[in-house]
Formats: structure tokens, C-alpha cells, sequence
């Protein structure tokens, strides 16, 4: 039996910045959200993950070596550690001193600059419960975000961060701390039983690679009521077929390319 269509209006806009703008500024750093927020993007997506002593902080990868001066599993490090590297030297030297930034600067960059978010939990390698868990409860307190669903004292329009994973796991720590911040199933391929998985973890959207989404699997979503988010759409020809298709959000990078006002 089908869900009806989402009721309430989505409240995230169209256009979502990847990392930041983690092309043209170092990925996943404030200098990211800052360079984004220039160009006119008002909602960004991010990486987060857990230090070694339960810090709440922004990477990509596993390891430090790609994006920072340090080496290493990040997650195994604790945050006055990772607090001294820096994550912006390895992009160009204009950033060299950028440090990686805690989703707690994230989340007040964001409230300051009327900005939304999309966090991407990103679990070390065996802590995809413990990962999924810390980020939902570290962004319901930093967002006042009751995680029990009792928002009425809220300010009116008032947008929680939107939480996604590729971990099932993830996902359901995050609905079981924090049912109220919305979910979001992260997918590289349809594998199989993906929108049964994504209903059980009463997600509100699903976010693909671009070339999974079609009219299949669009009106398989929407049929559900789930929204649909691509990424990671980087050319004028990717836009438009997505558009057509009626998708609701677009993670690119090309900050330079797209403006969010079209
Ligand atoms: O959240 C969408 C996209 O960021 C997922 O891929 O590897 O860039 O984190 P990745
Ligand atoms: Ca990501």
C-alpha cells in the first residue's frame, strides 16, 4: 500500500552546495560555507564524523592525508589534535590555515546566515551506530531542535538540518535519538529492497547518484512520498534532465556555474 505524497511544502531549496563549495575552497571547511554563501547558495552539504573523544567534526575521507597537513584515521584522533591541522593548505595557498571546522561552527555559520544544511554522516569504519547517534543528537542541541518531535515552540519556519547516510545504520540511530530531524537514504546503486529500506527508516528523501534517477525510479520515490535529490551534478546537460524529471534538489559543486537564484 502506498504512503499519500508529503503534505507539508519541502522546505529545502533546489540548489545545494557540496562540501561547502569544496571545489573552490577547501571541502568541508568554513571557507567552503563562506565562498558557497558568495555565490548565493543558501543550503550546503557537508561530511560529518566523530573524533576520538565524541567531537563532532567535518571530513570526507577515512584518513586525514587527502584534505589535511596530518595522517591517519581522523576518527581515531581526539579534537585538540585534529583542532591544529590544517585543512586548507592542501587546496591552495591561499587557505593554508584553514582549520577543519566542528559542526558546531558549521551550525553557527549557518543560523547566523540564514543558511540550511545537509549532513552527511560519515562513519568510520565500524562506528556506523555510535556515528549516526552523536550527529543526530550533537545537531537536534545545536539546532533547539527537539528530537522528540514536539516543535511547537518553534519560531515559525524554522528548518532542521536534514540528515543523510549510505549507512543504514546510520539512519537508524539517527531515527531512534533524534525521530523528528528529517532523514535522508544516501544511494550509489538501487540495490535491491532500497525504498523498503528507506520507508522502514522513515526517511523524508532519497539522494542518488544523478544517473540512478529516471522516470522509474522518480515515480517509485514520489509514489512513496519521498523527495528526490541527485548528486553530483556538475554540467549544464545533467541539469536539465534532471529538471525535467521534476528533482528536488541538486548537490553540485560548480558554484561557478549554477546560480541558486535561477
Ligand atoms: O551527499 C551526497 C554526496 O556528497 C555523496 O558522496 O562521496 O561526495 O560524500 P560523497
Ligand atoms: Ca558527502
Amino acid at each position: 500500500e502506498s504512503r499519500p505524497p508529503a503534505q507539508s511544502p519541502w522546505p529545502y531549496p533546489r540548489w545545494i552546495a557540496h562540501r561547502g563549495a569544496g571545489k573552490h575552497a577547501p571541502e568541508n571547511t568554513l571557507a567552503a560555507f563562506r565562498l558557497g554563501a558568495s555565490h548565493g547558495y543558501r543550503m550546503f552539504e557537508c561530511d560529518a564524523k566523530l573524533s576520538a573523544d565524541g567531537v563532532v567534526f567535518l571530513l570526507h575521507d577515512d584518513t586525514l592525508d587527502r584534505t589535511t597537513n596530518g595522517h591517519g584515521i581522523g576518527g581515531e584522533l581526539h579534537w585538540a589534535t585534529l583542532s591544529q591541522l590544517d585543512a586548507g593548505g592542501w587546496h591552495s595557498r591561499q587557505f593554508a590555515g584553514e582549520p577543519l571546522a566542528t559542526l558546531e561552527a558549521v551550525a553557527r555559520y549557518c543560523q547566523a546566515n540564514h543558511a540550511l544544511l545537509n549532513i552527511e554522516i560519515k562513519p568510520t569504519t565500524g562506528l556506523e551506530f555510535e556515528t549516526g547517534r552523536a550527529v543526530a543528537l550533537t545537531a537536534a542541541r545545536l539546532w533547539g531542535w527537539p528530537a522528540d518531535g514536539a516543535t511547537a515552540a518553534l519560531p515559525p519556519g524554522a528548518v532542521p538540518p536534514l540528515l543523510t547516510s549510505f549507512q543504514p545504520e546510520s539512519l537508524k540511530a539517527a531515527l531512534e535519538a533524534t525521530p523528528a530531524l528529517p532523514r535522508g537514504l544516501l544511494l550509489e546503486t538501487l540495490w535491491s529492497g532500497w525504498l523498503e529500506a528507506a520507508l522502514a527508516l522513515r526517511c523524508e528523501a532519497i539522494v542518488c547518484d544523478q544517473d540512478l534517477w529516471d522516470t522509474t525510479s522518480v515515480a517509485q520515490a514520489r509514489r512513496e512520498g519521498l523527495r528526490t535529490l541527485a548528486y553530483t551534478v556538475n554540467d549544464e546537460s545533467s541539469v536539465q534532465r534532471l529538471l525535467a524529471l521534476g528533482i528536488d534538489g541538486i548537490i553540485t559543486d560548480r558554484i561557478d556555474l549554477f546560480s541558486p537564484a535561477a
